[in-house]
């Protein structure tokens, strides 16, 4: 019976994994976790949903080690980390933690590559139990990335448009849906067919052009309340030029690859 006791606490434990990531990973989530007041108050909500979230997130172990069998499956083929962004990081944890809390039946997000952002919006609606994610992704399949329009390089890519998404669990495919082609017109088309959301995430070409085109195109869309979020805002101006054009107070959080930025719509006359 001992035995078995030991061989029981010995079973891989969500803690035990997370302690054994990366000190910069650590350092990551310390400060995610340190934004946990920031976003209680953007919220409206107590803090204590808030931290609730963010240890479920932790804790669910099937995510992070199913996540981790689609990176081996990528790497056996030679793939997986010839994409140097979009990889989890902690400021992923905090695009979880506001689905959670908005409760959304519909999410839009631009920009797929291998799917990380995806991943998590998928876990945190199928933690709802309720919702449907619309993605839009031109892939990038050149090595050496894209120049946007103001010539600046991107260098996420994937080795084939099929490996859109690749790292997204298969059991939470269900409410996910891809459509494959540049944002612009498409997340037009998009808004057409679909009536209010709740949540919109930019994360693809992060041209000034482009992103204020993206934000301007989603706000409208957007129900009172709805999330308008955006990753690498540090990129050019767009964002904070938009946040003060509509007037609502923008929050941001860091991760290891950029910046990321929520607006909250107002709910009442705007
Ligand atoms: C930064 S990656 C997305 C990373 C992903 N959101 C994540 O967190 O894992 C940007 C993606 O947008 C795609 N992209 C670039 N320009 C685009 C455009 N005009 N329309 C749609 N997607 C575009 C790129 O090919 C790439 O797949």
């Amino acid at each position: 019976m001992i035995g078995l006791g030991i061989a029981r606490r010995a079973a891989p434990d969500p803690l035990y994994q997370l302690t054994h990531r990366p000190a910069s990973y650590l350092r990551e989530l310390w400060g995610a976790n340190r934004s946990v007041g920031s976003l209680a108050r953007l919220l409206g909500r107590p803090r204590s949903e808030i931290a609730g979230y963010f240890r479920t997130l932790l804790t669910t172990d099937a995510f992070y080690s199913r996540i981790a069998e689609s990176e081996a499956r990528l790497r056996a083929t030679g793939g997986g980390g010839t994409s140097p962004g979009g990889r989890a990081d902690s400021s992923s944890e905090i695009l979880y933690i506001l689905v959670r809390v908005q409760r959304p039946e519909t999410v839009v997000e631009t920009g797929v590559a291998l799917g990380y952002s995806s991943a998590y919006i998928l876990q945190a609606l199928h933690d709802n139990g309720t919702g449907t994610l619309y993605s839009i992704d031109l892939p990038t399949t050149d090595p050496e990335g894209r120049v946007n329009a103001d010539g600046v390089r991107d260098r996420v890519h994937v080795r084939s448009a099929s490996e859109t998404g690749a790292v997204i669990p298969e059991d939470l495919r269900g409410r996910w849906r891809l459509t494959l082609g540049p944002s612009n017109p498409l997340l037009a088309q998009l808004f057409e067919s679909l009536g209010p959301i709740d949540v919109f995430f930019h994360d693809s070409e992060h041209s000034y052009e482009n992103m204020l085109w993206e934000y301007r195109q989603a706000w409208p869309r957007l129900r009172p309340g709805g999330l308008l979020l955006s990753d690498d805002v540090q990129w050019n101006r767009s964002f904070p030029e938009f946040s003060a054009s509509v007037g609502a107070p923008a929050f941001r959080w860091f991760g290891a690859q950029g910046h990321r930025g929520a607006i909250r719509k107002p709910v009442g006359p705007a």
